[in-house]
C-alpha cells in the first residue's frame, strides 16, 4: 500500500461492486488521504470521507493540484480574516503554491490585493488579478505597503512564507486589521506592534471539508479560480521534483503535480 498524502485525484477503471459511494468511471476530487495497489480494478481508492466531482473545466492534475491549497486558502480568507468586499490584503509570496490561489479567491472576494513576489513574476502575478505587485528582493514590504495606501495599512496580511512575518505584519495594517499564517517558525516573534493596531492573529493548519471544495468549485465555473501547475513529474521522479523545490531560485510558478498513472504522463495541465 502507498499513502500518498492529501493532494490526489482519482479515478475508478473497472466495474468492481465495492466501494459503494462513488459510481464507476466518474472522476473525483478528494481533499483526503488515499491508497492505491490495494483494488486490482481501482487504482485508488478513497479511506476517507469527502469527495467530489471534479470540475469539468479542470484538468485531473490540476483538480489533483487545488484541494490542499484550496482549502487553505479558504480556510484562511473566508474563515478566518472573514475578508470583506472593498477591503485590502497583503498576500505574501503571491505565485507560490498557496498564493496564486490567494491572489485569485481574494479578487472574487472583492478585495485590493498586494502581493510580494519577484520582479520577474511581476506579469504573472498580475494575471492572476494582484493590483499591486511588491519585489521582495529590490524593496521592503512595509514601506511599499504604507506607500500604496498613503499609511492607511491593508485590512488582512497572508503569510505564507514565515521568517519574522509575524512581528512585522502589524507595521503594515490597518486599525483591526487581521493576519492569518500558515507557516510554523521557532523564531520567537515581537507582537509588541500589534497592541497599537488592535490587531487580531489567527494560525491555520488546513482541516479540509466538502464544503470548501463546493465553494472553489463554484469560483472555477465562474472562471474566477484555476490552479496554475508549474512542473509535472512521473511518480518515479517525485525525487526531481523535491531537488526543484529544494533549489533556490527555482522559478516554479503555482504547484509541482505528480502523475501517478503511467498514461496520464504527457498529459497537459
Ligand atoms: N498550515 C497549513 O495548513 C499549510 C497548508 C499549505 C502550505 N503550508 C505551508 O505554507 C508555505 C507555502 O506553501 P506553498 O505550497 O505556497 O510553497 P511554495 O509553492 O514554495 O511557495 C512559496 C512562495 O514564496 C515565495 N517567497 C520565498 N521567499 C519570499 C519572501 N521573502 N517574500 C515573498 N515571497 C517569498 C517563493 O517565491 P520565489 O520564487 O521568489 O522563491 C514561492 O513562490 C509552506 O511553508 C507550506 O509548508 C501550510
Amino acid at each position: 500500500m502507498f499513502l500518498a498524502g492529501i493532494y490526489c485525484r482519482y479515478k475508478c477503471i473497472d466495474k468492481n461492486p465495492e466501494p459503494k459511494f462513488f459510481h464507476f468511471t466518474d472522476n473525483f476530487n478528494t481533499a483526503f488521504r488515499w491508497t492505491t495497489g490495494q483494488h486490482a480494478t481501482c487504482w485508488a481508492h478513497c479511506v476517507t470521507g469527502d469527495w467530489r466531482k471534479k470540475p469539468r473545466s479542470l484538468s485531473h492534475l490540476e483538480a489533483a493540484s487545488l484541494t490542499l491549497v484550496g482549502g487553505t486558502v479558504w480556510e484562511a480568507l473566508v474563515v478566518r480574516a472573514a475578508l470583506r468586499v472593498g477591503e485590502s490584503i497583503l498576500i505574501h509570496g503571491g505565485v507560490g503554491g498557496v498564493g496564486h490561489v490567494a491572489i485569485q479567491v481574494a479578487k472574487a472576494m472583492g478585495a485590493r490585493v498586494f502581493t510580494t513576489v519577484r520582479e520577474a513574476n511581476f506579469e504573472f502575478a498580475r494575471t492572476l488579478g494582484a493590483d499591486v505587485v511588491i519585489d521582495y528582493e529590490k524593496e521592503d514590504y512595509v514601506d511599499a505597503i504604507m506607500r500604496e495606501t498613503g499609511g492607511h495599512g491593508v485590512d488582512v496580511v497572508f503569510d505564507t512564507i514565515g521568517g519574522n512575518t509575524l512581528s512585522r505584519s502589524p507595521d503594515t495594517l490597518a486599525q483591526l486589521g487581521r493576519i492569518v499564517t500558515i507557516v510554523d517558525t521557532s523564531l520567537p516573534q515581537n507582537l509588541v506592534q500589534a497592541w497599537g493596531k488592535n490587531a487580531s492573529y489567527h494560525f491555520v493548519f488546513t482541516r479540509q471539508n466538502r464544503g470548501k471544495l463546493d465553494e472553489l468549485s463554484a469560483l472555477i465555473e465562474r472562471g474566477q479560480l484555476r490552479p496554475h501547475i508549474g512542473a509535472v513529474y512521473s511518480l518515479a521522479d517525485i525525487p526531481l521534483a523535491h531537488a526543484l523545490l529544494e533549489t533556490p531560485n527555482n522559478g516554479l510558478r503555482g504547484k509541482i503535480a505528480i502523475a501517478v498513472e503511467p498514461s496520464s504522463h504527457t498529459e497537459s495541465a
